[in-house]
């Protein structure tokens, strides 16, 4: 009896299911060279970034946020979706719930998407609450100033910071989908930021979890199947159409 090896696995278990539901973090994004966060070349390996992401310290000086999102911007607008986005995108009945505020599930087809930490293109007057495409700001973004709205206020993007709640909608759709998966997959992400991280838990007790990630994971143990490997290779390798 050959073994079926992890790849010709999960493209059986994906053939199978009914209800997919793929919970995405940072690491699906690298292939498009976008940085993560925690690999050692991450995002938070520079000291100056650990705090871009956090909302007391937005508001006590946006700069902070809008020195990085000078760089970030530019580099996540130009980049493309990724094999693994569009392997992603193949898999019919998959619902995404992503903690990624790129795009790039959007562009590659999968629908629906939960952006559980919001995104980037639209950014939020905290004075007036008008709303703009963040593009329109990116001229002054990338002078190195702080964008403001037409009342004084600053604009923030409508991306989730640290000690911000999360949207709604979107956490109760991904709730709801993640309770009714019969196959949930982990892909790209450190599972150490919550209420995200959380999210695998309200999966039911007989539905079945994979986990595709370079580094080991704090829910490997709960996993029917833990592949540490490169997400684009795992994903254009899977056989779903046949
Ligand atoms: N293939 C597989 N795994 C990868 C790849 C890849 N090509 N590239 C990176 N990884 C893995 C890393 O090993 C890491 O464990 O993806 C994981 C990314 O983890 P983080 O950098 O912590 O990103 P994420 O889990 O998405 O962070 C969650 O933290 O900063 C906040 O709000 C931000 O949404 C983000 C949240």
């Amino acid at each position: 009896m050959v073994m079926k090896n992890s790849s010709e696995k999960l493209s059986e278990w994906i053939k199978e299911a009914k209800s997919i539901v793929a919970l995405t973090g940072a690491g699906i994004s690298t292939g498009s060279g976008i940085p993560d966060f925690r690999s050692a070349s991450g995002i938070y390996s520079n000291e100056q970034n650990v705090n871009v992401f956090d909302l007391d310290a937005f508001h006590r000086d946006p700069s902070i946020f809008y020195n990085f999102a000078r760089e970030f911007y530019p580099q996540v607008r130009d980049a493309q979706p990724n094999a693994a986005h569009r392997a992603l995108a193949a898999i019919p009945q998959c619902t995404v719930v992503t903690q990624n505020v790129d795009d790039y599930h959007q562009r590659a087809g999968s629908d629906p998407v939960y952006t559980v930490h919001g995104n980037h293109i639209h950014s939020t007057c905290q004075s007036c609450g008008r709303e703009i495409l963040t593009e329109e700001l990116f001229p002054i973004i990338r002078e190195g100033e702080v964008p403001h709205c037409v009342c004084g206020g600053v604009y923030k993007p409508n991306i989730t910071f640290f000690g911000e709640m999360l949207p709604e909608y979107d956490w109760t759709e991904s709730v709801r989908a993640m309770s009714e998966a019969d196959l949930v997959l982990v892909l790209g992400t450190s599972l150490v930021v919550h209420p995200a991280a959380s999210l695998p838990g309200y999966r039911p007790w007989n539905s079945k979890l994979v986990i595709i990630n370079q580094e080991p994971t704090p829910l490997d143990c709960e996993a029917q199947l833990v592949i540490h490997d490169d997400l684009c290779d795992i994903m254009e390798r899977l056989t779903i159409d046949s």
